[in-house]
């Protein structure tokens, strides 16, 4: 092919990408950078990125900033990681980002979370904790990750099944470690990138390596801002964009070893349970002439029976090589070599490297009906309003008033611990909740009639509705439901046809332990005579009829 037309092409693309990148406005695509803790309204960044502060996204939580000053290193702002948001309360803290998801179904997000800890609390004692989005597990963070003086960040790529919320959420797994974070972006990719990944899967970052630059590469060399770490000496190459499409910067770049006879060698440590996906991106570097070929094969843990290849770089263009499915020996070892072909005249090279683990299943989240009848209790009463995330996802961290059914994948709320909270006015109607088990809301100020559909819930075994400001009647669904410990005593104004009703603790044996502690006694202690007993006896009557 010519050379010329050919680098006139790549040229075009080139300033293709980059008319994309910078006029091209950035709501055209999800483009989310936030400066947790900070209190600039807007900072305007290195690399032309704005960053939002973080208050529009979580009400909860500490600012700070930190003590000892970040690193000054490529491809990371400095203001930016200065300042961080910390979480002593709760079990988990979440982000909630609303983003516009309707330009593809399965487009993919690449979120980044990034930390430097900068002793802000005096202690010198950087804190353990767990990062999770949309109610799956992302990471765990230990001490010796969260050093005081290091930046740590991590990604995770995967695709939103439906709605338009990306959350992200810190939760305490150790008491007194505090979780914090200092930046929060989320980049949309387009929707054949990673797209070898089945959609409902999540690919968690590991590494990712541009050879030969000599500095990192992020945005707007690369649209998606992923951070490629520089690695290794300079060789110019004359390339373009693939499926990934990583950047025109690392590819034009590459490792070679001067010498042939040396080896070109990939290796890392992992847990032998997860394996480890690659994609090494190539790309031929100089203009072979006919006597020249450089030929090779990826050669997995040493094995004969694991080979990729034979890999040839292509001139002036880019070749993507996927390695699914490489796991460690029993030493936590796996390994990539790069053998030359018995007809390559030139030593192996490499441009660019990824590499992730494939993550479990997304979840699909808590049962979209309890969530937008949760939403109707927040919408009513300001005191629920700073809950993000998924309620009850990852498990076992729900939000703290809830509890959920045991199911990993889209679980029920089966409990409603709301009482003491304050809460003041008009009950919505939640009865969509129907696996409902324990609701309480004893002790707040709740008014006008107690709802109907309180008595329908079918599994409902406790209803605390123990001094409010109920008035009115107790509807006939409750009063004539035997399964029900029901409890509405210190509402002055509600009227209890008979005493029993409105304090039905002891009118029938418990028919579970349960999860919850039960009702507390009512300071009037009223008790009433067992009421349930006629029924059970007509029962036992009945089927005695059937015999
Ligand atoms: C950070 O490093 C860059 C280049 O190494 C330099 O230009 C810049 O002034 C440094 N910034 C600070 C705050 O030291
Ligand atoms: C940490 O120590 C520095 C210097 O002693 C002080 O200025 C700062 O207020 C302290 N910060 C906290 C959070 O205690
Ligand atoms: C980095 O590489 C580019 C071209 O590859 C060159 O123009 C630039 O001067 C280099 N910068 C440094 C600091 O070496
Ligand atoms: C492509 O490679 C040739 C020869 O190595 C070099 O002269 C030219 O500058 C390169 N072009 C680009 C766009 O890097
Ligand atoms: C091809 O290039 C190599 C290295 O530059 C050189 O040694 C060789 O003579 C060339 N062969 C031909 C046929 O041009
Ligand atoms: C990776 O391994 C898993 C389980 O062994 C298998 O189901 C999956 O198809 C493999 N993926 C690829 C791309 O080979
Ligand atoms: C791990 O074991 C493999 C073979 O089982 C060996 O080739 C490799 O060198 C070992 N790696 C380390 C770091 O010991
Ligand atoms: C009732 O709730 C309030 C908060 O709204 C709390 O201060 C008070 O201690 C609670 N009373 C009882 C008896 O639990
Ligand atoms: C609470 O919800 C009910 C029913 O949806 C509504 O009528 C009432 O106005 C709401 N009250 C408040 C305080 O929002
Ligand atoms: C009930 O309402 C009365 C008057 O509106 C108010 O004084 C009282 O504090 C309320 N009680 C509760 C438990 O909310
Ligand atoms: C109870 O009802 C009476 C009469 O309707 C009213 O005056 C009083 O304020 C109500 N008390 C509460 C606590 O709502
Ligand atoms: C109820 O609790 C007791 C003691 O804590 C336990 O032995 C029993 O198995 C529990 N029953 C049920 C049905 O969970």
């Amino acid at each position: 092919m010519n050379t010329q037309l050919l680098n006139l092409l790549l040229l075009l693309l080139f300033s293709h990408f980059s008319f994309l990148l910078v006029l091209v406005p950035v709501s055209a695509k999800v483009f989310v950078s936030i400066d947790c803790g900070s209190t600039a309204s807007k900072l305007h960044g290195e690399r032309s990125i704005i960053w939002d502060r973080d208050d529009r996204y979580i009400q909860t939580g500490d600012t700070h900033t930190v003590v000892v000053a970040p690193p000054n290193i490529s491809g990371w702002d400095s203001v930016v990681m200065s300042t961080l948001r910390a979480f002593p309360t709760r079990k988990k803290n979440c982000y909630s980002i609303d983003i516009d998801n309707k330009a593809h179904d399965n487009e993919r997000f690449l979120l980044r979370a990034s930390f430097y800890y900068g002793n802000y609390d005096n202690k010198s004692s950087p804190p353990t904790f767990n990062l999770q989005f949309n109610g799956n597990n992302w990471r765990q963070f230990t001490r010796d990750i969260t050093t005081t003086n290091e930046i740590v960040y991590t990604e995770v790529v995967y695709s939103l099944h439906d709605g338009n919320n990306i959350n992200v959420c810190l939760a305490q797994t150790k008491p007194d470690n505090i979780p914090f974070i200092s930046a929060l972006e989320i980049r949309s990719l387009d929707s054949d990138a990673y797209n070898y990944v089945p959609s409902d899967f999540p690919l968690f970052f590991i590494g990712r390596f541009g050879y030969g630059t000599n500095t990192t590469t992020r945005y707007p060399e690369d649209s998606f801002d992923r951070i490629w770490t520089s690695i290794g000496p300079n060789l110019n190459s004359n390339s373009t964009g693939i499926a990934d499409k990583p950047p025109e910067v690392v590819l034009r770049t590459a490792l070679m070893r001067a010498d042939p006879s040396e080896q070109l060698f990939e290796y890392g440590f992992s847990d032998p349970r997860i394996p480890v996906h690659y994609n090494a991106y190539f790309s031929e570097v100089i203009r072979l002439n006919s006597t020249q070929k450089r030929s090779f094969n990826l050669r997995i843990n040493n094995k004969l029976d694991s080979i990729v290849g034979p890999v040839i770089p292509p001139y002036g263009r880019a070749l993507e090589v996927q390695i699914f499915n490489i796991t460690s020996s029993a030493n936590l070892s796996y390994s990539i070599e790069f053998v030359p072909t018995d007809d390559s005249t030139l030593p192996p090279l490499i441009n660019a490297l990824e590499w992730y683990t494939i993550g479990d299943k997304l979840a699909k989240g808590t049962n979209p009906f309890d969530v937008e009848a949760l939403g109707l209790l927040q919408k009513n009463f300001t005191q629920l309003q700073d809950w993000n995330g998924d309620p009850c996802l990852p498990s076992p961290y729900t939000w703290d008033w809830v509890a959920c059914s045991s199911d990993t994948d889209s679980p029920r709320i089966t409990a409603l611990n709301l009482n003491g909270l304050g809460l003041v006015g008009i009950l919505p109607d939640f009865s969509a909740m129907d696996a409902l088990v324990t609701i309480d809301l004893h002790n707040n100020s709740l008014v006008q009639e107690i709802p109907d559909f309180l008595g329908t819930f079918s599994k409902l075994i406790v209803l605390n509705l123990a001094d409010n400001n109920f008035s009115g009647t107790v509807p006939s669904s409750i009063s004539n439901n035997n399964q029900l410990k029901f409890n509405a005593l210190g509402n002055p104004n509600l009227s209890c046809p008979t005493s029993s009703i409105c304090d039905t603790e002891s009118r029938i044996p418990s028919p579970t332990n349960g999860s919850t502690d039960g009702i507390p006694s009512p300071s009037n202690g009223r008790r009433s005579k067992t009421y349930a007993q006629p029924l059970i006896i007509l029962m036992i009557v009945f089927s005695g009829l059937l015999l």
